[in-house]
């Protein structure tokens, strides 16, 4: 079981708020918000130039937090990890990095998130790529049996959500590999909702690529993560390049860094940096299955009792949706909805939750999503749930 008054204690705002909106965002504890004051009270200095002793602790403290994350998803080595601002930025540094070409075929779902849809359309605008999607079977679930009609020989990558932002469903990513490997395509799991949520390891799933967000799982904003093969990552383009990422330069040539130095130029977010192994160790600490355990016991609680009141997006089954609890009524806007809770403290998010292309194609205007952690509660799921029902008598 986990200890959820002890837990509280560590985050401000949780006596203040009910907050459910950590799919899009979570809370801080007090050990990351240390951490990143951390830097600027003791070693607020530039990382990987200098040679004194400030920048020396600041480079290990990168080193550590690299580290905490390699460990995490079951990377190699520090060479896998890239940091970003965020995983849109990531899908971003694939998308303009690898090297397609004319007719080479994207695929994904028909529920991406706007950061695993924009980067590839942009793509087949600029450079004349495709980008086809994998129609979901009704109730969200992933239809693996599309997915393998779709694959031939100009798919040259799946780059597909994992677990969605919309319903909380997961997708099957270790038989999505299999599949995209056994037709020469690489893999890109877009893993902003499952890292936060669930034990999630790259070599078990056979990812080649995999992006998330450090800002949905406790961590500092503005740090965002790329995994990637080592034989991937030293061919991969860079987006950026400048100070810190060039092994050596003339005026007429450049050779960079190998990875994760050459993504890595000009100065970085060092103290958002600094948050990382924070953030990692916290929910290594609680442990990731209890997590997972506890917010699928959330929503179970949030089902029952709201099933007959509101529609539910997804399956009605809680185990497949995680943590996330999404819905829409007729008598009233997903806006609207999130406005009246607010009334009660209750932060949830109305409107499209940047899955337009799902929402536009499904005639639905948005829903009103409810997102739980680990610090949530299940006194607090049951004023959501009294509110609600207060609304809607
Ligand atoms: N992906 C974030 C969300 O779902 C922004 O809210």
């Amino acid at each position: 079981m986990m200890d959820i008054e002890r837990i509280r204690k560590d985050f401000p705002l949780v006596d203040e708020y009910i907050y459910f909106d950590n799919a899009c965002l979570t809370l801080k504890p007090y050990q990351v918000i240390e951490a990143v004051k951390e830097y600027y009270h003791r070693f607020p200095v530039c990382a990987g130039r200098s040679s004194h002793t400030l920048s020396n602790e600041l480079n290990r403290r990168i080193s550590s937090a690299r580290d905490s994350i390699a460990s995490l998803i079951n990377a190699k080595g520090p060479g896998e990890v890239v940091f970003t601002k965020n995983a849109t930025e990531s899908i971003n540094l694939v998308a303009r990095g690898w090297d397609f070409r004319r007719g080479d075929m994207v695929l994904s779902t028909d529920r991406e998130h706007n950061s695993n849809l924009a980067p590839w359309l942009m793509l087949k605008h600029e450079r004349g790529t495709e980008h086809h999607r994998v129609p979901s079977f009704a109730d969200g679930t992933f239809d693996i049996e599309a997915f393998e009609d779709m694959m031939g020989p100009h798919v040259k990558m799946v780059s597909m959500v994992h677990t969605s932002n919309l319903d909380g469903v997961t997708t099957p990513a270790r038989e999505i590999a299999r599949i995209a490997h056994d037709h020469d395509a690489l893999f890109l799991l877009d893993a902003a909702q499952s890292v936060p949520h669930r034990s999630v390891d790259v070599k078990e799933l056979e990812v080649d690529f995999m992006v998330f967000s450090v800002h949905k799982m406790l961590g500092p904003t503005g740090v965002g993560i790329l995994y990637g093969r080592e034989e991937l990552m030293n061919e991969l383009k860079p987006m950026v390049v400048g100070g810190g990422s060039i092994r050596n330069i003339s005026y007429d040539d450049i050779t960079l860094q190998p990875s994760p130095a050459r993504f890595e130029g000009g100065l970085q977010n060092y103290a958002s940096l600094c948050g990382v192994k924070a953030a990692v160790d916290y929910l290594l600490d609680i442990g990731m299955e209890r997590i997972e355990r506890h917010e699928v016991e959330l929503n179970r609680l949030a089902t029952r009792d709201l099933k007959d009141v509101v529609t539910i997006l997804g399956p009605e089954d809680p185990e497949l949706r995680s943590g996330i609890f999404n819905f829409n009524v007729d008598s009233l806007g997903c806006h609207e909805i999130s406005l009246l809770l607010e009334e009660n403290r209750i932060l949830t998010r109305g409107g499209m939750q940047c899955v337009h292309s799902w929402y536009n194609k499904s005639g639905m205007d948005g829903g009103t999503r409810v997102s739980f952690y680990l610090y949530n509660t299940i006194e607090e799921v049951k004023v959501m749930v009294d509110s609600l029902v207060d609304l809607l008598a």
